[in-house]
């Protein structure tokens, strides 16, 4: 129990370390969190930092999901719902980081690391839709949204309800909590394009 708890903090510390917000400040010295959306996520970064930056912040997220995943299982005993409790411990820690004041991310890059680990075909599937999503209607919070709510959908198809359906579950209800604004934003038709300058606050 005692590692299983040391396993779920390492991952919360480790989401918590908001790559987006530390290469905005390393290289312009600015705080991401000031630019664009306010978001410390790829999209924003992409925004205010160009395609280099946020393709290495992108990459660095879904890493920390992957990361956490296999600390879980490495800790955990090969216990699933520690496995999906470290992943969702990770996708905490990007949204509400313990080092930047608890204002981070939407959580989705990291969100993609954990379903990839967890339930590799479901998300599969999910990020196909969820990428022709972006490609044709060129709302990244869209095709986030559709990401998070497809991927439990596809598990059920294919396996029992267990600790990997309730984690997705809860991680998709943290990205519809996340992209609140976003949602108000689509509905209006005001949402912002990929490629556009401006942003949707958290
Ligand atoms: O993953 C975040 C994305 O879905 C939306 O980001 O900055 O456009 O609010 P943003």
């Amino acid at each position: 129990m005692a590692l299983n708890v040391i396993a779920f903090i390492i991952c919360y510390l480790l989401g918590s370390v908001s790559f987006s917000v530390v290469l905005a400040k390393a290289l312009k010295g600015i705080d991401i969190r000031q630019h664009g959306s306010g978001n410390a996520g790829a999209t924003n970064t992409l925004r205010v930092l160009g395609k280099g930056p946020a393709i290495l912040v992108l990459a660095l997220d879904v890493l920390k999901g992957i990361a956490a995943v296999w600390i879980g299982r490495w800790l955990g005993g090969d216990s699933a719902w520690v496995a999906a409790l470290c992943g969702l411990a990770a996708i905490i820690g990007h949204n509400w980081p313990i080092y930047f004041r608890f204002r981070g991310g939407k959580g989705i890059a990291t969100t993609i690391g954990v379903m990839a680990t967890l339930i590799f075909f479901p998300a599969l599937f999910a990020g196909i839709i969820a990428i022709l999503s972006i490609v044709f209607t060129r709302y990244v919070s869209l095709g986030s949204l559709i990401f998070v709510l497809l991927t439990p959908i596809f598990f059920v198809f294919t396996n029992d309800i267990g600790p990997y359906f309730w984690a997705s579950l809860i991680i998709c209800a943290f990205a519809f909590w996340r992209h609140r604004t976003n949602i108000v934003k689509l509905a209006q038709g005001k949402e912002n394009k990929l490629g556009s300058k401006g942003g949707t606050r958290v």
